[in-house]
């Protein structure tokens, strides 16, 4: 039977069960990790299927040029909302790519019936709702090898491989992490557009509260500061912290729209079964911004593909959950057709 659904433009529509299914799927998605929190997509609700498109205004020219991290976010917010369906007992056809006279047209999600309700779908979907970014030193322990192999799983069932890093490639890491921080700190362009997006709105961006801290660290994460030496040097002497962080580098066979696609399936499938096994995690996207930190990592993992996105995985250091980033009002990232 056909419901009344009430929007946040304050107008009713009637919607078949596929239509509301797919509507709570996609106001879950809307939680899904973005570059810069950007938020670069755009749902559009037609009876049994949902329409995802990338938004380019919200597109970042200076770090993403070629929108792959753009690409990547949507896919994360594609598998949000598969996520989110298989959960509410619902089977979907997702067909990538539907028109090649539309590249902006990243996927459909078709209803197709009803879908086996599975722990697995309801654990993710939980995880959607805890899930953040959390830059903050991880605690002195180790990350359980049992967990990193259900990361890998995780990946790998959602259309890319998870390298993590050994601990004797972890020196690649390190340099490549420090290239690319030096070489982006260096780029007014890169400060200007970091600037535009580092702030207290109310709709997106990167809240500074939720920006790193704490002590020297071997790895260094974003510094949404964009400010030379704003972060403590491992060589002034004090405490390094985060030395327990494991990191991760996700893998494409191509590199190529449908390629990214599917990185940001995964990172969405590693970051939720990471939130669900009680794990921290921090996407680092700047160690594939800058293209020689991107070609270290690939001659790192023996030239296997191309590094999509690199995971920074830990147990978490506080029992306080990271602070949250903001979300656009659904009204302006999703039309539902009436
Ligand atoms: C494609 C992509 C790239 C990202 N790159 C970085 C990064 O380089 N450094 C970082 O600290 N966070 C990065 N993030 C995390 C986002 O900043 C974060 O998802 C966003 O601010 C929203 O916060 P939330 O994940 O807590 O909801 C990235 C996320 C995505 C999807």
């Amino acid at each position: 039977m056909a419901a009344i659904l009430y929007t946040d433009h304050g107008a009713a529509v009637r919607v078949s069960p596929a239509g509301r299914a797919l509507t709570d799927a996609v106001l879950a998605a809307l939680g899904a990790p973005s570059i810069l929190n950007t938020q670069p997509w755009h749902w559009r609700i037609d009876g049994d299927t949902a329409q995802l498109r990338a938004d380019r205004s919200r597109q970042l020219p200076v770090i993403d040029p070629d929108g792959r991290l753009l690409t990547l976010s949507c896919g994360a917010a594609l598998h949000h909302a598969r996520v989110a369906l298989a959960a509410d007992g619902f089977a979907a056809e997702v067909t990538y790519l539907p028109d090649a006279g539309d590249p902006d047209l990243l996927a459909t999600v078709r209803v197709t019936g009803a879908g086996e309700r599975t722990a697995a779908a309801q654990r993710l979907r939980r995880a959607i709702g805890i899930r953040r970014t959390d830059r903050r030193p991880f605690a002195e322990r180790d990350v359980p090898e049992a967990a990193l192999d259900g990361l890998r799983r995780a990946a790998a069932t959602a259309g890319a491989n998870l390298h993590v890093v050994r601990p004797r490639d972890l020196v690649d890491v390190v340099v490549a992490a420090g290239h690319a921080a030096d070489v982006e700190r260096a780029d007014p362009a890169y400060r200007a557009e970091l600037a535009t997006w580092v702030h207290d709105g109310a709709e997106d961006g990167v809240p500074p509260a939720t920006a790193a801290e704490g002590g020297p660290r071997p790895v260094p994460v974003r510094d949404f500061t964009g400010t030379p030496d704003a972060l403590p040097s491992v060589y002034a002497g004090g405490d390094v912290a985060d030395r327990h962080a494991r990191y991760a580098v996700l893998v494409t066979g191509g590199d190529l729209a449908r390629d990214w696609i599917a990185a940001g399936e995964a990172l969405s499938a590693v970051l939720l079964t990471a939130a669900g096994d009680g794990l921290a995690a921090s996407p680092m996207s700047d160690l594939v911004e800058v293209l020689p930190a991107r070609t270290m990592l690939r001659r790192m993992l023996g030239d296997v593909g191309h590094p999509a996105m690199v995971v920074r995985i830990g147990v978490p250091g506080r029992i306080q959950p990271a602070p949250a980033s903001p979300r656009r009002p659904s009204g302006s990232a999703v039309d539902l057709a009436g």
